[in-house]
């Protein structure tokens, strides 16, 4: 039976796509969190970025097709999970419906729609909020250009709103990639759904810092 023909094997795909995007979201996290520590520390860190060249286009490459496999069988999973599925009940027993688990479609296009937006403003430098300066030379002071943008009330509330939306879609889907890797079983399923929780709790808390501390003038240039 190929990964590909049957639902568990999709639910397997869903959930090594997802934890290949979570860790990128927790070290991106990481990066992004150097803008606490000063203007050199964030441009430092872009400009290290910036300097592995190939391999940079060669992560972006990996990083767009889990996004594409993740994005193609999780409609696929919502269209089956709405009919009558015995397959489906095998996979999902073990999870009680809640809100996070019957909107992970929903969140999961919010956060495509940011991501669009996210990659037109800050890699591509297209947005109306990115100065000529900043358009022109990359990485360039990547700091001013993040303290610029989120000093505008929009977009720091697209930003905390697409926040939200990833912390519903994690808390429900951290503990489904155990599950569907096949790395939680009845008895530790509710440590890891609370390790779930904590963890996309610990994520939003960290995302929102940053347009937050910038609006309200905590973080200035
Ligand atoms: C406060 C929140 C965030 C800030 C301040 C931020 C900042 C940035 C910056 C400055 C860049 C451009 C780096 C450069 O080219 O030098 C970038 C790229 C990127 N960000 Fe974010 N980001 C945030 C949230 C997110 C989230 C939640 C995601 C995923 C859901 C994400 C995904 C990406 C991706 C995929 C790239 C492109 C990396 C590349 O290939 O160049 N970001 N971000």
């Amino acid at each position: 039976m190929s990964l590909f023909a049957n639902a568990v094997g999709r639910k397997v795909l869903m959930g090594a796509t997802g934890l290949f995007m979570l860790l990128f979201v927790l070290a991106h996290l990481l990066g992004n969190s150097s803008i606490f520590a000063g203007r050199e520390a964030l441009n430092g860190y872009a400009e290290h970025l910036h300097a592995l060249g190939p391999l940079v286009w060669i992560a972006r490459i990996v990083m767009g097709t889990m996004l594409a496999v993740h994005l193609f069988f999780g409609i696929i999973l919502t269209m089956e999970n709405s009919d009558a599925n015995p397959e489906k009940y095998a996979v999902n027993k073990m999870l009680k419906a809640t809100f996070y688990s019957q909107t992970m479609i929903w969140t999961g296009l919010l956060i495509l729609g940011f991501l669009v937006f996210h990659l037109a403003q800050f890699t591509l430098r297209i947005t109306p909020d990115i100065t000529a300066e900043a358009a022109a030379n990359k990485p360039g002071d990547v700091f001013s250009m993040v303290v610029n943008s989120f000093r505008y009330f929009a977009i720091a509330g697209v930003y905390v709103g697409a926040m939200v939306a990833l912390f519903c879609h994690l808390n429900h889907g951290i503990q489904s990639i155990f599950q569907s890797l096949g790395l939680s079983n009845k008895c530790t399923q509710p440590k890891v759904t609370s390790f779930g929780k904590v963890l996309a709790t610990l994520l939003l808390l960290g995302y929102c810092a940053i347009p937050v501390a910038i609006i309200t003038g905590i973080l200035t240039k």
